[in-house]
């Protein structure tokens, strides 16, 4: 019997989520300087082996029951579909996720599928074009809604879309919300946390799930069913008597962190026990240097251990990290 992967609080992670690439197609401005992110070298980026033998472990050795690839964007690493391959080889029956923001998935979809992807949830904040252009600094809404439709028609659904609350595009929420239930996504929209590069956010100024639910309550009427599970970051909202649902991630206003059963790794190949908080636990030259899987097991549970106990944003001490949003992977 091998102990999980618990932290000093009790905290339990089954839900693994991998950043695979710092490169992407799009520079939202909550996320990700204008210029991008420095590229990481190519041997310091886990390979796709490298990859699923640590899928494996995590699964195997570890108790994690879900495995995310985000990045970035997943879709702009060439070996994207060896990637989830391979980790379905590693880790047979584990739902294997992605979280894009859909730039070439109608491509890409059905070899994902293939390979092995469960489902993918897809970053949308507007279907205004203007509105889109100026959020993510690219003008690329249509070939966003071309990966949305390439992933429906590859059967990689329920597809969930994602929207960060951002006060330029709040009065979008409500259009947003018809679009996605007539689209078959279950949307959700999400409060913005200090993770952009700029350091544009602030806490005053931040739009809030109170402030959303107003604005979609001019056009639909909205009643709480609560969480999927106790670890979903989501709260459910049934919309116009349902069967349809909006979700709401409210990270700030309602921390969820009590219940968080994340453990992260890093594009380099560390663990980060948490979006925030710098203790990142390197297990690449662990890897490289011929450790066996308990090996790394045991330093993936001692890196689990110090996860601190929230995100600490409302803290008078709050330090944001040092790494943006695009560098950890949401
Ligand atoms: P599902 O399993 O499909 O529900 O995915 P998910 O919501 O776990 O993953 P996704 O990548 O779609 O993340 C959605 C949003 O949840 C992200 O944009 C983050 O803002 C937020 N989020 C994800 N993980 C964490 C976390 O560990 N802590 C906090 N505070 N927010 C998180
Ligand atoms: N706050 C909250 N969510 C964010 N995302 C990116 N940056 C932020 C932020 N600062 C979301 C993206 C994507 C997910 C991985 O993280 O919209 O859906
Ligand atoms: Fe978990 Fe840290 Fe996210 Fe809180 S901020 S939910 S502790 S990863």
């Amino acid at each position: 019997d091998t102990p999980a992967l618990v932290d000093r609080f009790g905290r339990v992670a089954h839900d693994l989520r991998i950043s695979i690439t710092s490169a992407c197609s799009l520079r939202c401005t909550y996320c990700m300087p204008a210029e991008g992110l420095p590229v990481i070298p190519r041997d310091e980026l886990l390979s796709a082996p490298e990859i699923a033998r640590l899928v494996g472990i995590a699964v195997r050795d570890l108790g994690v029951r879900e495995v995310r690839f985000t990045g970035g964007e997943p879709l702009t690493r060439p070996d994207l579909v060896e990637i989830v391959r391979l980790s379905a080889l590693a880790a047979p029956g584990t739902p294997l996720s992605m979280t894009t923001n859909g730039i070439g998935l109608d491509r890409k979809a059905e070899a994902l599928r293939d390979a092995g992807l469960t489902r993918v949830n897809v970053s949308l904040d507007t279907l205004d074009r203007e509105h889109f252009t100026r959020l993510t600094r690219r003008d690329r809404l249509p070939a966003v809604l071309a990966g949305i439709a390439g992933a429906h028609r590859a059967g990689l659904g329920p597809l969930k879309l994602n929207a960060v609350l951002m006060r330029e595009t709040l009065h979008d929420a409500p259009e947003l919300l018809a679009w996605a239930i007539e689209h078959a996504c279950r949307l959700r929209f999400i409060e913005q946390m200090p993770l952009d590069a700029d350091e544009a956010w602030v806490r005053e100024n931040m739009v809030d799930a109170a402030e959303l639910l107003a604005v979609l309550r001019e056009r639909f009427v909205l009643e709480p069913v609560g969480r999927e599970d106790p670890a979903a970051p989501a709260e459910e909202w049934l919309v116009d008597g349902g069967p349809d649902t909006v979700g709401i991630i409210a990270s700030v206003t309602r921390p969820f962190c009590g219940a968080c059963d994340r453990t992260r790794l890093t594009a380099e190949g560390s663990v980060r026990s948490c979006l925030f908080g710098d203790d990142e636990t390197d297990l690449r030259a662990l890897l490289r240097s011929g450790a066996s899987d308990a090996e790394l097991a045991d330093r993936w549970r001692a890196a689990m251990w110090g996860k601190k106990a929230g995100h600490g944003i409302d803290d008078l001490d709050f330090v944001r990290p040092v790494r943006t949003m695009g560098g950890i992977g949401g």
